[in-house]
């Protein structure tokens, strides 16, 4: 069960930053699911997934934007890196069976997801056109 809806408004008009995004969605509703089945060897393979997925696109919108020329990219990468390293810190201590809630790290995981593409992803849409 989806309980992360991919919808339209999310889409940002380059095919493989939107098809990423996408990812990202169905990586977070797997973990979900993940964690209402109970599945905890599934657990960190996801969450290394989660990680991967994120830095791998983090790095392919920076050098687009960079081809682009988008001038919010300094504090668009600050961002990026400050995500990441939220992300690592509550992988590290989801494996090793701490206090963090998966429902936080859900909560945080949607909250990054659409905030950061509604708000700052979708900013380099003009760029993409000229
Ligand atoms: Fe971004
Ligand atoms: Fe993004």
């Amino acid at each position: 069960m989806s309980f992360l809806s991919w919808h339209d408004r999310y889409l940002i008009g380059h095919a493989e930053v939107d098809a990423q995004h996408r990812k990202l969605f169905e990586l977070v509703n797997h973990f979900d699911d993940v964690v209402q089945m109970d599945m905890p060897d599934e657990l960190g393979r996801i969450l290394d997934d989660i990680l991967i997925c994120s830095s791998d696109h983090f790095r392919f919108e920076e050098a687009l934007m960079e081809e682009l020329r988008y001038p919010g990219l300094f504090e668009h990468r600050r961002q990026h890196q400050e995500l990441v390293e939220q992300l690592q810190q509550m992988v590290v201590r989801m494996k090793a069976g701490g206090h963090l809630s998966t429902r936080s790290f859900i909560r945080f995981l949607v909250d990054w997801l659409a905030n950061h593409i509604l708000r700052e992803d979708m900013m380099i849409r003009p760029y993409l056109k000229s």
